[in-house]
């Protein structure tokens, strides 16, 4: 039996690292005041058909539940979040900083960068509509991937406001109704053959290309690299009038990150979501919201480019792995004595492992070499001795048994 298309095992060296990326997600996000937050997995189909758009619709994992429900394992937590924060609303002071972490379903065709499940971390700000919450945000994501050792040279953010888009719309007289499939349009520019943009772009085809050639102006974005400048922080980013992305709540400015040398599938993507409370609530909420995403897939491809950036995680997560002391049992008969102190060594803090039978002695220091354990205590012959190892210099010692706790103390690494 193998694990279905677009899904992942994570055997202990897969889930090290996920681990690894996990905990620098929550380390900034932290860094920077958010709070976590969660929530379910499955939820009514209805909250993402109401405005999540088209594409992500067509790839939910559905089904009728025992109670005749329609649901769909979650795609993504914005409208959860939109849901959750219209209904608690008034329990919260604004503005809401919170993050998350989580797995989400996709039934995508399989390729790189792009799988049936994965994680992601969601950075959400509500109740803020200035800029600074824009700046604030962006430069979160920077400071995201930044933890992980990538730099200017690695990745760039590429930013855009939709509303220079709807601008245009209106200057051209294109009815509101329209407007989604237009932004849908901009959002596969580059991804689609030209003559089929073309066509669906019907007579704003010359304009339209020619802004995405100049790249249009947008003063809300130059004042947003600005502040990014400030915090010297605006390398990171390039205006780029061409992304809109692809869901359909996004009301201004909006975002996706890609590495540098453009090999890969977005790492990262988010926005301004004014309206979405008010639409989910059905006006009783109205609050204006930011966010964004970023998914483990590529992140992960993009980590194991950039040597310098895998050096630093693998030696993390070695370092990570490591336990602190290996007991080894030279005799069995001073088994239950030993197993007294471990229970006393984990008690007092100490990753400690042990084989848990008759075991060779060599075969048990390779094993505390393999753990990486800084020492190994053996109970042998020497008892009410025991012989300490440290495993770094290979030095050895007897110590009383009953300084053991205190000789562990002194020699933590
Ligand atoms: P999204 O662009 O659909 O945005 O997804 C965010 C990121 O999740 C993508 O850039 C990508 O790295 C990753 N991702 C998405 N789908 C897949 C997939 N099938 N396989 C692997 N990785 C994937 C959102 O989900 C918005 N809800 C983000 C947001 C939060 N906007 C405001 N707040």
């Amino acid at each position: 039996m193998q694990s279905l298309p677009g899904f992942r095992d994570f055997p202990p060296e897969e889930c090290a690292r996920r681990n690894y990326i996990f905990a620098r997600w929550r380390e900034v996000a932290r860094h920077y005041g958010f709070v976590e937050w969660e929530g379910p997995l499955l939820e009514a189909t209805e909250l993402y058909k109401k405005k999540s758009g088209a594409e992500i619709v067509d790839q939910l994992f559905t089904f009728t539940d025992k109670g005749e429900r329609e649901v769909a394992l979650r795609p993504e937590l914005t409208p959860t979040l939109a849901r959750v924060v219209a209904a608690h609303e008034r329990e919260f002071k604004k503005p809401l900083k919170w993050f998350s972490i989580g797995q989400f379903f996709r039934y995508e065709k399989q390729q790189r960068g792009r799988l049936r499940e994965h994680f992601q971390l969601n950075c959400d700000i509500t109740g803020e509509a200035g800029l600074a919450a824009d700046i604030e945000l962006v430069a979160l994501c920077i400071d995201v991937l930044r933890a992980f050792g990538f730099g200017e040279k690695d990745f760039v953010i590429r930013i855009s406001d939709r509303e220079f888009w709807t601008d245009f719309l209106r200057e051209k007289d294109v009815p509101v109704d329209r407007w989604d499939e237009f932004l849908q349009v901009i959002d596969k520019f580059g991804r689609e053959p030209r003559e089929k943009t073309a066509e669906k772009l019907g007579k704003l085809v010359d304009p339209v290309f020619a802004t995405l050639k100049s790249g249009g102006k947008s003063e809300k974005l130059g004042k947003l690299v600005d502040g990014l400048r400030g915090r010297g922080l605006a390398d990171f980013v390039s205006i780029d009038i061409g992304i809109v992305r692809g869901l359909a709540y996004y009301t201004g400015i909006v975002f996706e990150v890609f590495d540098r040398a453009g090999k890969f599938r977005a790492i990262a993507g988010g926005g301004r979501y004014d309206n979405l409370i008010g639409q989910l609530s059905d006006g009783t909420v109205s609050l204006p919201a930011l966010g964004f995403a970023m998914g483990d897939v590529v992140l992960g491809e993009l980590i194991q480019e950039i040597s310098r950036v895998c050096q630093i995680m693998e030696k993390a997560i070695a370092q990570d792995r490591k336990i602190d002391i290996y007991v080894v049992i030279a005799k069995e008969e001073r088994r239950a004595d030993a197993l007294k102190q471990i229970q006393q060594l984990r008690d007092g803090g100490y990753r400690v492992d042990y084989p848990l039978t008759p075991t060779k002695v060599a075969r048990q220091f390779q094993a505390a070499e393999e753990a990486g354990a800084s020492l190994a205590v053996l109970h042998g012959d020497e008892w009410p001795q025991l012989k300490i190892k440290n495993m770094a210099t290979g030095e050895q010692e007897l110590i009383p048994q009953e300084n053991l706790k205190d000789y562990v103390a002194a020699h933590r690494s």
